[in-house]
Parts: C-alpha cells; structure tokens; sequence
C-alpha cells in the first residue's frame, strides 16, 4: 500500500499559478524563506513545490536534467536548501512522453526517474497528464506509485488528470490526492475563451465528497488567494470553500511579496483547522436556492462547520437551522464566526446574518452537552 503521507490535505506553496514557466532556483529559494518566516510553516504549510518547466533535457544514459540556466546549483542543492528550513520539497513530471509545457515526460522512465527524485530529496510529486496518448490513466499512475515506493522514499504522489478518467473510481490507490477538474484561473467564474474561474470548479464537487477522505483526497486545484484576479472578500470565499472541501491547500502567490491581507486569507487558523480535521469529510451542499448555498461538514467530536454563501451582488440575509445539520431544534450550541472571531453562546435552533455580495459567512458549531 501507499505511504501515510496524507492523513490530513497536504499544504503548502506550487510554483504554477503565479509563475507559469518563469522560474528559476533563486525565486524558488524566495518563496522558502517566506514560507518559514511569514508565518505561513507556522500555519501548517510545508511543502514548496516547483511544477513545470523545471526540466531541459535527458543526458545519454536517460537521466532527467534541470534546466542549467534556471537552476545552476541543480535540484538536489535547492531540495537541500527547502530542508534546512524545516520545509519538504516537491516536484512536477509527466505520465507522457512530454509535460504539458513541451519538456521531457516520464513515461518509459518511471523507475528511472523515482530513484532520481528519491536522491534529491523529494517528498511530493506532481504527476500530470500531457501527451498520452492512448495509455490507460490508472495504469500509468501505478507504475508511478510502485516506482515511487520502489526508490525507497516516502514521496507523496499528486494525481494530475482533470478528472476525465473519473479518477475519484481509482486515484485513491496508487495517489494522496487527484484533481478533479481543469486548471483553475484566478477569477471568480470563467469566461468564454479562457479556463474556469473558481465558483465553476467549486460546482463540479458537489458529488464528489463521498470519495474523499484521509490519504485520499479530492484537488479542485491550487489557491490563488493573493494573485490580484479577486477582491478580498471572493478570496475569502475561495478559502473558506476550500476548507470545507478538504482540498490540499497549495498556495499559488508570491509568498516573499504578499500582502498582510492575503497573509492573513492564508493563514486564518480558524479555517485550516476545518481544513485540516481529523475527520476528513468532504463537506456537502445541503441547501441551494438561486445564488445562495449552504454548505456543511461533520467535525471531529461532534463540532459542524458550516458555510452561508451568497453568489449574488447583493447582500443577502441567510440562515441556518439546526435541523439542516441533524441536530434537535432544542439544542444549544456555541456559534464562532471563523473570520470575524466572534462567538455567540448558547445559540438555540439557527443561526444567521447577513452575507456580503460574492462573500461566505463560516462559522464553526459546537454543541453544548
Ligand atoms: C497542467 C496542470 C497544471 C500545470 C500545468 C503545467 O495544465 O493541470 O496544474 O501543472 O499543466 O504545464
């Protein structure tokens, strides 16, 4: 069987979003330091990942080579670099002939290629779906898995494949986690001509929590809290869905540059802790009227996590009764706003409030006993 690498949605900080191509050792070192010292190590977050384009060629005997341009001190130094900060360090590949971005892919030289990671110091792969043709994707993820044990490494394996080939069927077992849909882009819904904005993914997951659990994870992709495509109060939203989904959150900004605002999006450990419970249920959609949607998820203990979201450009009046989350309409309960911070005791039978326009209300329930 896989390692136990995922009992909780991995964290941490991947390279594509904001970078694309354009990366290089000393901005990868960058986003290390920032990782360790912002705050963001302290919130959980600890893998730093670099995805494509880190790779140039394969040398004569077929090993893999980092772009020597981009990464003179090659990748072994800067995985060393990532441990020295008490972080772990990920890489990106290809179950094809090529990566998505026309480099070498790692199909024909899986076992090749995982000894070569596990050298380096990987912890975590990315594993993506590019050029392949007709090959069957839970095979080809396999031979990856029984690659990546076979080196001897504990490496975490992130399965890449937009969710064609129904991968919540079978990713659980060779992978940690799998993506569920095309890539993201940093905008609340996708317009004609350009990929999915964040609201369009969020939709694709409302049938797929019961797949989900610990070491085996849904992936609505990475976050892009702080990329400058939303406002502050859609960033929100994005997090606070995400925790409700126990997506891995993998921040996707420039962490040496970000703002105290996105900081503090990022790191409100309220939030990851719903994330991140124990539990690891995926939340459910349990209401739905127009623009409006409740979601809700069971907690370790008996707590509920709950979002009122609001679609709309209005501000709207939500609530919540005790019934939508099977708990007695008598029962009391204390009711914590996990971005205001606010708690109201004691609260008996529903809860509400006002919903910003594009924005969440989330709150974390605690039944009295
Ligand atoms: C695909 C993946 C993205 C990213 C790019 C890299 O599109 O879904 O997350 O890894 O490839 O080329």
């Amino acid at each position: 069987p896989k390692p136990d690498l995922a009992a909780t949605p991995p964290m941490g900080w991947n390279s594509w979003n904001k970078y694309k191509c354009d990366i290089n050792e000393a901005m990868v070192r960058r986003q290390a330091d920032a990782m360790a010292s912002s705050g963001m190590k302290d919130a959980g977050y600890q893998y730093i990942v670099i995805d494509d384009c880190w790779q140039k060629s394969r040398d004569a005997q077929g090993n893999i080579q980092a772009d020597p341009e981009r990464f003179p001190s090659g990748i072994k130094a800067l995985a060393d670099y990532v441990h020295s900060k008490g972080l772990k360090f990920g890489l990106y590949s290809d179950a094809g002939v090529l990566t998505c971005g026309g480099r070498p892919g790692s199909r024909g030289y899986e076992f090749q290629d995982a000894r070569q990671y596990a050298e380096w110091g990987v912890d975590y792969l990315k594993y993506d779906w590019c050029y392949t043709g007709t090959m069957d994707a839970e095979a080809a993820y396999t031979i990856m898995a029984k690659a990546l044990r076979a080196s001897g490494r504990d490496i975490l394996l992130s399965i890449c494949e937009w969710g064609d080939n129904e991968p919540s069927k079978w990713a659980h077992a060779p992978g940690h986690m799998w993506r569920t849909t095309g890539d993201i882009f940093d905008a609340w819904e996708g317009k004609q001509g350009y990929s999915i904005g964040m609201t369009n993914i969020l939709d694709k997951q409302v049938d797929l929590w019961s797949h989900s659990g610990p070491n085996r994870w849904n992936d609505p992709d990475m976050l892009e809290v702080g990329n400058g495509g939303m406002t502050k109060t859609e960033y929100e939203a994005h997090f606070s869905l995400w925790a409700m989904l126990a997506a891995p959150l993998i921040s996707g900004n420039d962490l040496s540059t970000m703002s105290e605002e996105t900081l503090k999006i990022l790191t409100n450990k309220d939030v990851i802790a719903v994330d991140q419970d124990p539990l690891g249920q995926q939340a459910r959609r349990i209401w739905k009227e127009g623009d409006l949607e409740i979601w809700a998820r069971p907690l370790k203990g008996g707590d509920r996590a709950v979002v009122l979201f609001n679609r709309s450009l209005e501000p709207k009046a939500m609530s919540l009764s005790w019934d939508q989350i099977d708990l007695p309409a008598a029962l009391k309960a204390d009711v914590k706003d996990l971005w205001s911070k606010a708690v109201t005791k004691n609260v008996k039978g529903q809860f509400g409030g006002t919903v910003a326009p594009h924005g969440v209300i989330m709150v974390r329930i605690t039944p009295k006993v």
